[in-house]
């Protein structure tokens, strides 16, 4: 399979695998259908950036998702459950919190389950509601870090709720200011800058809820230099949960498609986060981070240094910037694939960006 953002999609294109929107719902498309133009419409109209297609060149290359299909849709359900009801009552209910405590429990145990832990951001992306979806991801990305931090397992279940709830107190925000596509005034982001304590307010209510994610939940916008809300808390005055989720937050929303700005490429987001080492983000965390995200994702079409253009095919754990790459060559009957981490003869040659033009669409009819 490759990756085809949706720009350089075309008809007669099949799809490697199902593509959701709708939290709980069908496929808005599904696995082996063919693509015409106006399933091309389609995906725009929903914001989806790009898909699998199937391709001879790469039919050995699998994208295995690090949480199961079945495990992320029953989440997203029961987030979305417990969000309508805190919208509907003002209040978070107790079953509510104990369906997303199991949530967290699953997930943790899923992402403990992988021999390798790498977030693959686009797996994690698609559904339309980018609230509980973003809050999912939070999760996802935060237990990731935490286990690559050495944290126990009872306390990445704590993180994995934080993440979790980390943005409930947005429900209250309202949806002219969220989804504002313009700058916003002072007074509207002072209404944002609100929501961490919103939250807690709520949530301390609740005796089930420990006091560590409750302080996860109200400094996840708290930034290493003491720039952040709603207490300018810096350095390792900011609790540990709050320093893990402030990184798991930006990267989600970096690379999600906003009213006010297109998502961009995971790589591109790695390289802000990296630039912004003790200055937003701890430098201890955000090394965790760079361990466990992945810059190029397997089946993304890049362009390197050399000037050749390559398939990702398979992460490096030990540094996702230097991945297993296919180099894209015209008229070879063999492919040849490039370790950029081990390859003698390529170890001064870097990935320098996406290499998509019209070219790329070649690989999907061969
Ligand atoms: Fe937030």
């Amino acid at each position: 399979m490759v990756y085809i953002p949706v720009d350089y999609l075309k008809s007669g294109m099949v799809l490697a695998r199902d593509v959701y929107t709708a939290i709980g719902g069908n496929p808005l498309l599904a696995k082996g259908q063919v693509i015409k133009e106006i399933n091309i419409s389609k995906l725009k109209h929903f914001n989806i950036n790009g898909v699998y297609i199937e391709s001879s060149f790469s039919s050995d290359v699998q994208m295995i998702p690090m949480i199961d299909d079945k495990l992320k849709t029953e989440s997203l359900i029961q987030i979305k459950s417990a969000f309508k009801n805190f919208n509907k009552t003002g209040k978070i209910l107790a079953s509510s919190i104990k369906a997303l405590m199991e949530v967290a429990q699953a997930l943790v145990d899923n992402i403990l389950m992988n021999d390798e832990i790498l977030i693959n951001i686009i797996d994690l992306k698609g559904y339309d509601d980018y609230t509980y979806q973003h809050s999912l991801s939070v999760a996802i990305i935060a237990v990731s870090i935490g286990t690559k931090m050495g944290l126990s397992k009872s306390l990445l279940i704590q993180l994995a709720l934080s993440g979790l709830l980390h943005d409930l107190g947005k429900l209250s925000v309202p949806k002219v200011i969220l989804n504002k596509p313009d700058r916003l005034t002072d007074k509207e982001y002072q209404i944002i800058k609100q929501h961490p304590e919103t939250a807690i307010k709520q949530l301390e209510r609740n005796k089930m809820i420990s006091p560590i994610v409750i302080q996860g939940i109200l400094t996840h916008h708290e930034r290493y230099d003491g720039n952040g809300y709603p207490k300018n808390l810096s350095g390792n005055n900011i609790p540990l949960f709050g320093r893990i989720l402030a990184i798991a937050d930006v990267f989600d929303a970096l690379t999600s498609n906003r009213p006010y700005r297109k998502a961009v490429f995971a790589n591109e987001a790695v390289e802000y986060m990296m630039g912004n080492a003790l200055i937003l983000f701890d430098y201890e965390v955000l090394h965790a981070f760079l361990k466990v995200v992945v810059a190029y994702q397997v089946g993304m079409i890049v362009t390197l240094s050399n000037g050749e253009k390559a398939m990702v095919v398979k992460n490096n754990e030990e540094n996702t910037l230097r991945p297993v790459v296919r180099l894209i060559r015209k008229n070879e009957l063999e492919s040849t694939d490039i370790d950029l981490l081990n390859n003698q003869d390529y170890l001064n040659v870097t990935i320098v960006g996406m290499g998509y033009d019209d070219d790329s669409a070649e690989l999907c009819f061969t």
